[in-house]
């Protein structure tokens, strides 16, 4: 309830602030505590493990944990504050709930000229390299979710429209001809070494002022290794900011 002394824009920054931590906690399963899927061998619901993304929920649309979730939200709403141009890309969605929550930012910021640019192959990961030496979860059935499947998880939460555009192929084939001109905030979350370099391929779209999110770079051997190579190619020297046991990200200065 509003208090009657309350400035009514204090009061839709806090119902701005409720609805997206009620959307964090929903995509990410923390609000119904979904169990996990069998295949992430987790016995149970884990409020930690949830926290950090650390199993995947059985329903929920997303695997990244409260946190990395939190982070999208966060940079998504800091590029908006700050005046950052250009849309919110994310590779590899799986279920579809970061880039969920990279279009109920827009919507809650009545943001109408921005766009969330979803890309998948939307059956699952190609094969792995020899940089990806401790991946381990390539051949796992749970991970191929069709763009069908997606598509209805962003109806759900009444969010499909045409302010999100879905890009179906491999990233090597589909990224270079992206349909974005300027990236305020780009999401890597690929797993694999040749997933994170073809996604690298947008770097030069990103705003400066925007963000780069790398999902895994202190979990997965492939990702840090292709973020690394780009990063020293390039001479970026923007530091990687931790965001769990998992996820980094930095600003392009
Ligand atoms: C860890 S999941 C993404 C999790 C998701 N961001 C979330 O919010 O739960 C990785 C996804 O990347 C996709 N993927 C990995 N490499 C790919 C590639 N080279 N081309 C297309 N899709 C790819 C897989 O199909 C999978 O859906």
């Amino acid at each position: 309830m509003r208090n009657r002394r309350m400035p009514e824009s204090d009061y839709i920054s806090r119902l701005r602030a409720a609805y997206l931590d009620l959307m964090r906690d929903s995509l990410t399963g923390r609000l119904n505590e979904d169990p996990p899927l069998p295949s992430s061998k987790v016995e149970g619901y884990k409020p930690d493990y949830r926290e950090q993304g650390w199993d995947w929920p059985s329903k929920a649309p997303s695997m990244i944990g409260t946190l990395r979730m939190e982070n999208v939200r966060r940079e998504c709403e800091r590029v908006i504050a700050e005046n950052v141009p250009g849309d919110f890309v994310e590779t590899g969605v799986w279920r579809g709930g970061a880039a969920i929550m990279m279009r109920e930012v827009l919507a809650a910021y009545e943001i109408t000229d921005r766009r969330v640019v979803a890309a998948d192959s939307f059956e699952g990961f190609p094969a792995q390299t020899d940089a990806d030496t401790n991946f381990t979860v390539g051949g796992i059935a749970d991970f191929a979710v069709s763009l069908d499947a997606v598509k209805a998880n962003f109806a759900r939460y009444g969010l499909l429209d045409e302010q999100v555009i879905f890009l179906k192929g491999l990233f090597a084939d589909t990224l270079p001809s992206a349909p974005t001109q300027s990236i305020a905030v780009l999401r890597l979350d690929g797993d694999l070494y040749e997933s994170t370099r073809d996604g690298l391929v947008l770097y030069d779209k990103l705003s400066a002022g925007g963000t780069l999110i790398a999902d895994d770079y202190f979990l997965f051997e492939g990702q840090r290794k292709a973020i690394d190579e780009f990063r020293s190619a390039r001479g970026i020297a923007d530091p990687i900011i931790r965001i769990d046991h998992f996820g980094g990200y930095w600003v392009k200065r």
